[in-house]
């Protein structure tokens, strides 16, 4: 019998129709972003780290579960409260499925095997994958360098060639993936999938401000953006779209004082939500020189698919 592919054992698990998932994104996510992923065939995620309530987050899984009945994940990076919040919302919410961003407890093993969770882990350094594939999930994340968002010093595909021999569980690759051409070489590789933020963070139902989506696009027509990794901590990088609000922040040297200070962060972010004139502060991954318009979720999944089945179906040269 031949081995089921990880791509289908991927969707079969997430019971998703195309082996995409949309990264949860701190200022990036929310109910609508997931709700427009999930109801075209992904899986949305949402990101919780910007809210400042318990409430305002059991608020958008009520908005998700009004607007899609497909399934969805929430995402909770590692800070202090992560543990009581997946437990929270777990017991109380009933939220089956999560993304783990960088930890993985004894607490949230035992809850995904009384409750039947859904756990999915991403991990950005060899380090933290020591910490975490000791315990039983469902999907590994390796989220290298080129993504936008917390990363280490591995690249995407370096992650994924170091973690391969450890898991058994499907493994997606989060970092500068884009389109259905990503997917096919992904696949390629023996990955289950990919896990997309940037291009998510730029869809039309994406939180991040038409004004912010507009400038992006229309400097990225005319002259393609690179995106920049910075250091903000020992072992944290970030980053950032290479424009003057980056180079100016970086000229002053703030950049690293910024993620000192949770709140210096949520000032930073916020910027995502309003109107804006001139070029902010962005995290973007490396795939942004491709974005080429502000599309709905249905239509980049979509375009994915298309890409996927015209790249797969290409042969190659027998030697
Ligand atoms: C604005 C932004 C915020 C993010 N916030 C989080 C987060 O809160 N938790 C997390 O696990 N990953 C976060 N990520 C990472 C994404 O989930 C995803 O893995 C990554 O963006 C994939 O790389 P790409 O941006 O190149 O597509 C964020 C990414 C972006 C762009």
């Amino acid at each position: 019998m031949t081995k089921q592919h990880p791509a289908r054992a991927l969707c079969e698990r997430l019971e998703i129709e195309l082996p995409v998932v949309q990264g949860g994104m701190t200022f990036g996510s929310d109910a609508r972003l997931v709700i427009a992923v999930s109801n075209a065939g992904g899986l949305g995620t949402l990101g919780t780290f910007h809210y400042r309530t318990h409430e305002q987050i059991v608020a958008e899984v009520e908005a998700i579960r009004a607007g899609t009945s497909r399934p969805f994940a929430v995402n909770v990076p590692f800070f202090e409260q992560s543990e009581p919040l997946v437990e929270r919302l777990a017991l109380e919410a009933g939220v089956r499925c999560f993304t783990l961003g960088g930890w993985y407890s004894a607490r949230v093993a035992e809850l995904r095997e009384q409750l039947g969770l859904t756990i999915l882990v991403s991990v950005n350094a060899p380090t933290v994958a020591r910490m975490v594939l000791d315990r039983p999930l469902d999907v590994l994340i390796v989220q290298g360098n080129e993504s936008g968002g917390a990363n280490g010093a591995f690249t995407t595909r370096q992650l994924f060639e170091l973690l391969r021999p450890s898991t058994d569980a499907p493994i997606l690759l989060a970092g500068g993936q884009w389109d259905g051409f990503d997917l096919r070489d992904a696949l390629a590789r023996g990955a289950a999938g990919i896990q997309l933020g940037t291009r998510f963070l730029f869809a039309a139902e994406s939180p991040l401000h038409p004004t912010i989506k507009q400038q992006v696009l229309s400097h990225n027509l005319k002259r393609p953006l690179t995106t920049t990794l910075t250091a903000v901590k020992d072992t944290l990088n970030m980053r950032f779209v290479a424009n003057k609000a980056y180079r100016q922040a970086e000229k002053a040297q703030t950049i690293p004082e910024i993620f000192q200070d949770k709140e210096q962060v949520f000032a930073l972010s916020e910027a995502f939500f309003a109107a804006q004139e001139k070029p902010v502060l962005l995290y973007a991954g490396t795939g942004l020189y491709k974005l080429r318009a502000i599309q709905p979720c249905a239509e980049i999944l979509a375009e994915v698919r298309r890409d996927y089945a015209a790249s797969n179906a290409a042969e190659l040269p027998a030697f």
